[in-house]
């Protein structure tokens, strides 16, 4: 080997070497990664699950089968445009003589439209998970109470991430379809579909929320990919079976056959690392 290759070979291994560190450094710096974000806001309760399964992320009755019908209306910053649509959260109230520790698991369904800071309305089944066992109606009795809360991984068990093709679609290259069932903790940022064992990718354009579409679908069975990110990393999500049939039809939901469970970070400081119980 000559002396130039040999230095060559080592100072790619000292960049390598930085760059490992550079990496390392970032994801460990409590600063800049966390993925359990404890804000403060209040929450409120809408009685009706009616109102709720309605909400603007379009999820419509499917939504009782979020998370127990524990279902929440977002305020805008955790709505995002619908971008937060199916994120979850841990919300707990901070009177600890009313409520647990542990608080409740809601789904994001839809955008709160609410005065007094808000930041949360939760459905009536949600807003009472938050009670100490017997202290359910003393807590529904305020309208109002202050809370804690952090996104947490969405689980779905005996789910995976599902497609329902919406009533819009026109066969065969409109296509339009919702999102059901995401889990982890990320946004599904893009999203594009081919035919099986094509590698001819179309992208898709998000319409709102969990829904996408194309003017340009490809003809059937058809596959898609996805990019999903939050914070600071981003990875691609495979769905390269058969996850629509040839002659798909509106109104139907098909599995993905991958399920997320991806956490994104995102930047606070101090980072909360205790369980919630
Ligand atoms: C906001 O607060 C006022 C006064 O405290 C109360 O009358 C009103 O009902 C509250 N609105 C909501 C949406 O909670
Ligand atoms: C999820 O996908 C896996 C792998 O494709 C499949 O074996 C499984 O049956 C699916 N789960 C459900 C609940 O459909």
């Amino acid at each position: 080997m000559s002396v130039a290759f040999r230095s060559i070979m080592s100072t790619a291994a000292s960049c390598s070497l930085l760059l490992l560190l550079v990496v390392v450094v970032v994801l460990s710096s409590p600063a800049y990664g966390c993925d359990r974000c404890v804000r403060r806001s209040k929450a409120t309760y809408q009685a009706s699950s009616l109102a709720m399964n309605d909400g603007s992320c379009g999820y419509g009755s499917l939504a009782a089968s979020f998370s127990g019908g524990f279902l929440a209306a977002a305020s805008p910053a955790l709505y995002r445009g619908g971008v937060g649509c199916g994120a979850c959260f841990q919300v707990r109230c901070t009177d600890s003589e009313l409520c647990s520790g542990a608080g409740a698991r809601v789904v994001v369904t839809g955008r709160a439209r609410t005065a007094n800071r808000t930041t949360l309305v939760l459905s009536g089944a949600a807003y009472a998970a938050m009670a100490r066992a017997g202290a359910a109606a003393r807590l529904r009795e305020q309208r109002v109470v202050d809370v804690e809360y952090k996104r947490v991984p969405c689980v779905y068990a005996n789910r995976n991430l599902s497609i329902r093709v919406e009533e819009r679609s026109r066969a065969p290259s409109g296509l339009s379809i919702r999102f059901l069932y995401q889990g982890g903790q990320t946004d599904i940022v893009a999203v594009d579909v081919a035919t099986v064992e094509s590698s001819n990718w179309r992208f898709m354009t998000r319409d709102h929320g969990p829904a996408w579409s194309t003017r340009q679908a490809p003809a059937g069975p058809l596959q898609f990919r996805l990019v999903v990110t939050g914070g600071y990393d981003g990875k691609w999500v495979w769905a390269d079976k058969e996850v629509l049939p040839r002659r798909w039809e509106a109104g139907r939901v098909y599995d993905t056959g991958v399920q997320i469970a991806d956490v994104a970070q995102e930047g606070c400081y101090p980072c909360d690392t205790q369980e919630w119980q």
